[in-house]
């Protein structure tokens, strides 16, 4: 706004001033007794009679002014509280500005190396043309052992000794858990799933075993699949991760759920087989289970196994990231100790 009289004006750059003070503090500076405005009010009396319209219409226009941000004022005072917050679940007056607070609460979180390694991995195989279901962490035996062809009193349910509730519910053992359900879902085939999930097991702790882990489970089923294809996915996928060329060995193992199964094993991706500690100076690496998926498994999915054929596997992420990393001691990644974790 301008006036062409220079109180008013004077007026006029005072009050923008003074907006941010209190609706009293502006009301009694420009409208008490004595107030700015009050007095350049009563002013019009001693002007010249010539001046009078042009003063009053511009006096007048200034008050309208002084009202309209009073009035906003007194919504904005009915809107938000004056009073102080409280938020007692901060650690700190929320009160205070950034450089009052503790310097503690400062710290910058970041991912835990696991989680960050998850990721990865389930990366490559995304980028490879697979799709990602997550496991459960409380499941059924149906799902632990009937659907993957270990029936009631199989011998090979002694080495999947986990956790049961009461009601007869289980903490996964391994991620094939979810096998059945991911046919299910993808299928028809072809299916291409990987699956990632926390696993138990019911076992004394020491620098290689966990009672949980993670696995990332797989699930490839097409026709006409072969160990070939189940070769060269799992090399290229663990050459990739591990950024390096790698040999690898495909040794004989049992699972009920595969036929053939095998271990998978590669070379060194340290040593080149001259023998380390990482591999124990063998020069390999026993990495996964994996095997072609067992005709029984297929067909409890709903899946023909004349017509159509697949391949699994499941590795412990924990294992393969302790390799990736250099880790020694397989405890590490579940203790909350700052100083392991900020290496990463
Ligand atoms: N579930 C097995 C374990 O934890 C690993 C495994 C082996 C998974 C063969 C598979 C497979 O999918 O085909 O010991």
């Amino acid at each position: 706004m301008k006036f062409t009289h220079n109180n008013l004006q004077k007026i006029y750059d005072n009050i923008s001033k003074d907006l941010s003070s209190s609706y009293e503090d502006i009301k009694q500076k420009y409208l008490g007794k004595n107030g700015e405005l009050t007095l350049a009010l009563a002013e019009i009396a001693n002007l010249p009679k010539e001046q009078k319209a042009t003063y009053g219409k511009e006096v007048n226009n200034l008050k309208t002014y002084i009202l309209e941000n009073l009035e906003k004022k007194q919504n904005d005072k009915n809107t938000y509280s004056t009073k102080k917050r409280i938020d007692p679940t901060a650690p700190f007056d929320v009160n205070t500005n950034k450089e009052q607070r503790p310097k503690i609460f400062d710290v910058k979180g970041s991912k835990h190396p696991l989680n960050r390694e998850v990721e990865k991995l389930i990366g490559i195989f995304q980028n490879m043309g697979f799709d990602v279901l997550e496991s459960r962490q409380i499941d059924n035996d149906y799902h632990m052992f009937e659907s993957l062809n270990f029936p009631q009193g199989h011998p090979a349910r002694d080495s999947y000794d986990t956790f049961w509730t009461e009601d007869g519910f289980v903490l996964p053992a391994h991620t094939s858990t979810m096998q059945n359900r991911a046919m299910k879902k993808f299928g028809p085939p072809p299916i291409a799933v990987v699956i990632p999930g926390r696993c138990y097991r019911n076992e004394a702790t020491d620098a290689s075993h966990e009672h949980t882990f993670y696995q990332i489970e797989g699930v490839y089923v097409d026709k006409n699949i072969s160990v070939a294809n189940m070769k060269a996915t799992i090399k290229t996928f663990l050459e990739r991760y591990l950024e390096t060329e790698l040999e690898v060995r495909m040794q004989p193992s049992f699972f009920p759920f595969t036929e053939p199964d095998c271990e998978f094993v590669i070379s060194c991706p340290f040593c080149k087989k001259a023998g380390c500690s990482v591999c124990g100076n063998s020069g390999w690496i026993e990495i996964m289970g994996c095997g072609m998926i067992h005709p029984n498994v297929l067909k409890e999915a709903g899946i023909d196994s004349e017509e159509f054929s697949g391949f699994a596997w499941g590795f412990g992420v924990d294992r393969l990231t302790m390799i990736k990393l250099a880790i020694s001691d397989v405890r590490f990644l579940r203790e909350a100790n700052l100083n392991f974790l900020r290496q990463f």
